[in-house]
């Protein structure tokens, strides 16, 4: 089975779980399906997949759960970022926001739904390895909550003044921490080693993320652009201008790929990095428009 093929697998047959088999509200049961496939790079399941493999990968079952569980978390944070109290975005992932198509109300039990979802499916996997999964849990809900995870990077947009790397290392950084940390948990390794891949990796994302902002439209990327300029949120454009915002991104991918602790799949994780390191670097002209 192909990398790809296993996380979309693993990820709905965690949403089943959600879904259940016994009568729930429809519309909501329908919103965690909605807010889940289809997905959109998958890129947190496949870095931790990929660093599981690399150490390893001897308990399969467990890393299927981890990564199904990483990505409820970033689906969840996605379905309430969008809310009007948010970022206020009608379109994700190319399709109208959960809350637009759906309702605020089952937009924020959707959110509430695959946040708790996610540690059920870690939790099931108890019997298989209790200490793999306590640490799993443990490391999830760390970078998930206050007071580094995604919930204060969100609530720094709340402050009058944003200390930008904190802001940064919580609302982006945090969840690629845990994709390598986990995916080291996973496999049965220590997850201190892997904690500067997953940073190093989550500052180029949020870099790259600063780019497209900037230079995409909306079709392109599937949700609205601009967003930076409109929030008047410091990013790496406007600190760096294009040019120097992609050798920025360049020179942190080398110290992520420098990075990688030596394990048996070592050079397979750098091809891995190298390969999203292309895919993550927008194409521009040196006058800064977006080429083919
Ligand atoms: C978007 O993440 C949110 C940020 C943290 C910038 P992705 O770009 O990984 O979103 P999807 O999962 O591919 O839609
Ligand atoms: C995304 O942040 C959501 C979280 C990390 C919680 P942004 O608001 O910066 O990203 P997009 O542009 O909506 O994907
Ligand atoms: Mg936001
Ligand atoms: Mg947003």
């Amino acid at each position: 089975m192909g990398l790809n093929t296993r996380i979309e697998a693993a990820i709905s047959k965690a949403v089943a779980v959600g879904r259940g088999d016994v009568v729930t509200p429809p519309k909501l049961a329908s919103a965690l399906e909605y807010a889940t496939a289809p997905g959109g790079a998958r890129i947190r399941p496949t870095i931790l997949m990929s660093v599981a493999i690399a150490c390893g990968d001897n308990k399969p079952e467990i890393s299927d759960a981890a990564a199904a569980a990483l990505e409820l978390i970033h689906c969840a944070s996605l379905v309430h970022d969008d809310l009007p109290c948010f970022d206020n975005a009608d379109v994700r992932r190319g399709k109208p926001s959960v809350h637009r198509a759906y309702s605020k109300p089952l937009a924020i039990l959707t959110g509430d739904s695959l946040i708790v979802l996610a540690f059920e499916v870690l939790a099931r996997q108890s019997s298989l390895a209790p200490d793999r999964v306590a640490q799993l849990i443990l490391t999830l809900a760390q970078r998930t909550g206050m007071p580094g995870g995604i919930c204060a990077g969100q609530g720094w947009e709340s402050e009058d003044e944003i200390d930008l790397s904190a802001y940064h290392q919580a609302k982006t950084g945090a969840l690629f921490i845990a994709a390598t940390q986990m995916g080291a948990l996973a496999a049965g390794q220590e997850a201190e080693p892997w904690l500067e891949l997953g940073a190093r990796i989550g500052e180029a994302f949020q870099v790259a993320d600063d780019l497209r902002d900037a230079l995409y439209d909306v079709e392109t990327l599937g949700k609205p652009t601009g967003q930076d300029d409109l929030h008047g949120r410091p990013n790496a454009v406007t600190e760096l201008g294009v040019q120097g915002a992609i050798s920025r991104l360049k020179d942190i991918l080398g110290g992520a790929i420098a990075s990688i602790p030596s394990c048996a799949g070592e050079a397979q994780l750098a091809e891995m990095v190298r390969m999203y390191a292309e895919r993550l670097t927008p194409v521009v002209a040196p006058t800064g428009v977006p080429g083919e």
